[in-house]
């Protein structure tokens, strides 16, 4: 009777310890990654803010075949950005997304997805534009704006 009793505790012990552990390598976990996924889409915006300058120069250039290249990469960019937004990514790390976009997700994702198609659009119509400034401030400059204004921290 003793023995089985002290049988149980022990196997009580062990299964608090394990619970323990999950819980601690689950939670130390989920930390590192917020601040992976933090770091990834600072670059990938870092980078697509590169492109778009490249896209201006080389569209400005008449060297649309490299500018629709970097436009179609852009386009890629925007939408691996779309799963670098979890929940428990909304404070630390040097964030300056806002905390209305896990407030207003759906149209967030929107905008992401509108500027992601709206870079293949530019890519299909900027050798015949009339006006080739004006369509990259419409495609592409406006949605950068449209949605720092909105989710991202004024600086
Ligand atoms: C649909 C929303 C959205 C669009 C479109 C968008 N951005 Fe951003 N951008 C953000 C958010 C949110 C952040 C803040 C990211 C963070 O710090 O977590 C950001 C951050 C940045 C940063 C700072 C990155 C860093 O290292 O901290 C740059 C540069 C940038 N964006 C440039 C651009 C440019 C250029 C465009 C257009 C070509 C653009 N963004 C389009 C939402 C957007």
């Amino acid at each position: 009777m003793h023995i089985t009793i002290k049988h149980i505790k022990n196997i009580i012990g062990i299964i608090l310890f394990l619970i323990a552990s999950i819980l601690i390598t689950s939670n130390s976990y989920s930390e590192q990654s917020a601040e992976e996924v933090i770091k990834d889409r600072k670059a990938l915006f870092s980078k697509n803010y590169k492109i778009a300058k490249r896209v201006q120069s080389l569209s400005n250039g008449g060297e649309f075949d490299s500018a629709k290249e970097l436009m179609i990469k852009m386009s890629e960019n925007y939408k691996n950005l779309l799963e670098l937004f979890p929940e428990n990514s909304k404070e630390g790390f040097k964030t300056s997304s806002l905390p209305f976009i896990w407030e207003d997700k759906e149209n967030f994702n929107l905008l992401m997805q509108k500027s992601s198609d709206d870079m293949v659009k530019l890519a299909s119509l900027i050798e015949t534009a009339d006006d080739i400034n004006l369509s990259i401030k419409q495609s592409m400059w406006s949605n950068c704006k449209a949605c720092h204004s909105k989710y991202r921290q004024p600086h």
